[in-house]
């Protein structure tokens, strides 16, 4: 045997690596490791490669999956890299979770791909793991799970898809969708028009190709130290070759986690995660990574409950808005990448970083980025403005706002992508409430001609938050009432506690906790006509009744609730079978990344 840890005449070292790692399958250590042998054996593996450190590299292609659909060729340059880096590379599924094609949300499936990730690496012999994925939710989970299991890990992302064209026009998933959406809605294009868009809109492989949740959270890993900085590893092209060059060197460098054995929770820090809120709100990020990345910290045994809604807040004052991507600006995630991607970024966002911090590679960030100088740009280059000088941003600061004050954000609080708002006077807004108690409630009334409606109202929409419509769907962007955008009203004040899509635009709070479905929820008792006023510079959401008004109706919600026994979405779970069951017994509130309480470093309680 090439490497006599693997030798089953010598002493067993149940500590070791690879297939000698504590596994106790069949009660006897070395009984175990003979079986485990016997069984690889039959795909072929020989002693010598079998003594090699294993690189698990986690799966996650599916036929469902177009955000995914380069995982095939990106497996093979992984190995690639493994292999020529001394290691055994052994690659292994996990659920494939695309945002169209996981009913009722991907965000309902999230907590489960990161229970399946986690156990995966946990119950097999690997000594590091690449987890290779892109689409919204599937690089949260992983990171999630990754977290949990505490081995080695490296992330590989699918990379964003290229921009499409119509009309002469680039167009791109999927800050396109809805604005042209939006525009058959108001009647402004036909039906052979948004036929041609269909065709256009996600033209290859890829994740969204704006700066949605995918392309947010790549940012974010990198941000992180959890993928190679050497590298463009957050932004280059699914289709790139570059893109398989980074799966190539993710690949080398995994073999050297595997002997270092850097895990996530000593590799990651304080200091990372304020990086990785710091770039986030450069970039004018997603609201959903707000929701993940509470998620990942509190699973994360040194550092849960001490980043919090609060956290993101504070830096976001500090952090100016950088990056001019749609849905904040005009551009796509290849013109963030030909402008010098995450490192330009990086460099620019230097005075605000902690450089001390961790990367994936043994080095500290500031080592990282001293070695990699910014290339400039060509002084006529059109992709100047793309990403702005640290003193020129797009928006001054706070482009993710964390509502905190009045009496429908001080319990849980509530979010809003300020830099993402279409009509900014409505971000310090009063005006009457026109209320929807939840989704099937939105679309049968929303286009009606008696809707009490005008452009000063405030649009709430009920019932949309974790528990109360498991999965916490992106209903938040809540349509223009077909007659107001028939006359060309393009925002209006939006509230709910579902989420939105990255890649959406609008004056719109969301995530409102507790949710309404929450007996003692403010959110669930707001009447059609009760002013609501927001001033986003206060921090404020507040709806003007009487404190002894609200108590009044949550008395009286109560009792309806009661009367109403398992009709009651809040009590339903209860009874529930199932991953639903389980899911509504135990998601926590959107503050706290609703994840699953039993998940979290804290555990059940
Ligand atoms: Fe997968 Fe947008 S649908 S990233
Ligand atoms: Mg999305």
């Amino acid at each position: 045997t090439a490497n006599p840890d693997y030798d089953l005449s010598k002493p067993l070292n149940v500590d070791g690596v690879g297939l000698r790692q504590k596994l106790a399958s069949y009660g006897d250590p070395h009984f175990s490791l003979f079986m485990r042998k016997l069984f690889i054996k039959a795909l072929g593996y020989s002693e010598d490669a079998l003594s090699r450190p294993i690189v698990g590299i986690v799966n996650t292609y599916s036929s469902f999956n177009p955000c995914h659909a380069n995982i095939p060729q990106l497996l093979d340059a992984v190995k690639r890299g493994v292999q020529l880096s001394g290691g055994l590379a052994v690659d292994f599924p996990t659920i494939s979770l695309h945002e169209s094609f996981a009913s009722p949300t991907s965000m309902y499936l999230r907590n489960l791909m990161s229970m399946d990730t986690e156990e995966m690496i946990r119950a097999q012999p690997v000594d590091s793991v690449v987890l290779i994925g892109g689409c919204d939710k599937t690089t949260p989970a992983q990171l999630m799970g990754g977290i949990s299991a505490n081995k080695p890990i490296i992330h590989l992302v699918t990379g964003p898809m290229m921009p499409g064209s119509f009309q002469g026009v680039r167009i791109g998933a999927c800050t396109d969708c809805r604005n042209n959406w939006a525009k058959f809605r108001a009647g402004t294009l036909d039906i052979e028009d948004i036929s041609a868009l269909n065709e256009e809109l996600a033209p290859t492989a890829g994740t969204c190709g704006v700066m949605g949740t995918a392309s947010t959270m790549s940012c974010v890993l990198l941000a992180l130290g959890l993928m190679p900085l050497s590298l463009p590893s957050a932004t280059a092209p699914a289709v790139s070759s570059s893109r398989l060059r980074i799966a190539e060197a993710t690949g080398a460098q995994a073999v050297a986690l595997a002997k270092s054995q850097l895990r996530p929770q000593t590799l990651l820090s304080r200091e990372s995660f304020l990086n990785a809120i710091t770039v986030l709100q450069a970039i004018g990020g997603s609201t959903n990574a707000i929701v993940h990345l509470m998620a990942i910290v509190n699973r994360h045994s040194r550092l849960a409950g001490s980043i919090t809604l609060q956290t993101i807040d504070d830096i976001g004052r500090k952090t100016p808005l950088l990056v001019d991507l749609k849905p904040s600006g005009d551009n796509y995630m290849t013109d963030f990448h030909n402008a010098g991607g995450m490192i330009a970024l990086l460099h620019e966002l230097k005075d605000l970083l902690h450089l001390d911090a961790m990367t994936v590679t043994g080095r500290t960030l500031g080592e990282e980025l001293a070695s990699i100088p910014s290339r400039s740009l060509a002084l006529d280059s059109p992709l100047k403005s793309i990403i702005r000088p640290f003193n020129q941003p797009l928006y001054p600061f706070s482009s993710l706002i964390i509502l905190s004050k009045g009496n429908l954000a001080s319990a849980g609080g509530a979010v809003i992508k300020a830099s993402a708002s279409k009509d900014r006077s409505l971000l310090s807004h009063s005006g009457p409430a026109v209320v929807f108690s939840g989704p099937k409630d939105l679309a049968e009334r929303i286009d009606t001609h008696d809707l009490d409606v005008t452009p000063s109202s405030v649009l709430i929409l009920q019932n949309i938050g974790p528990v109360g419509n498991p999965g916490m769907p992106e209903a938040g962007l809540i349509p223009i009432p077909r007659r107001l955008a028939a006359k060309g009203v393009e925002d209006m004040l939006r509230i709910s506690d579902g989420r939105m899509s990255g890649t959406a635009s609008g004056t719109i709070i969301l995530h409102v906790s507790p949710e309404s479905a929450d007996p003692e929820s403010v959110l669930g008792i707001i009447q059609d006509g009760d002013v609501i006023a927001f001033d986003a510079e206060r921090r404020l959401l507040h709806v003007e009744l009487e404190e002894e008004e609200i108590k009044a109706r949550i008395g009286k919600r109560k009792e309806m609730m009661m009367r109403e026994g398992a009709g009651d979405a809040w009590v339903a779970g209860e009874k529930e079978r199932g991953y639903r069951g389980l899911y509504r017994r135990e998601v926590n509130q959107a503050e706290k990344g609703a994840d699953f309480g039993f998940l979290t470093a804290a555990g059940p309680g």
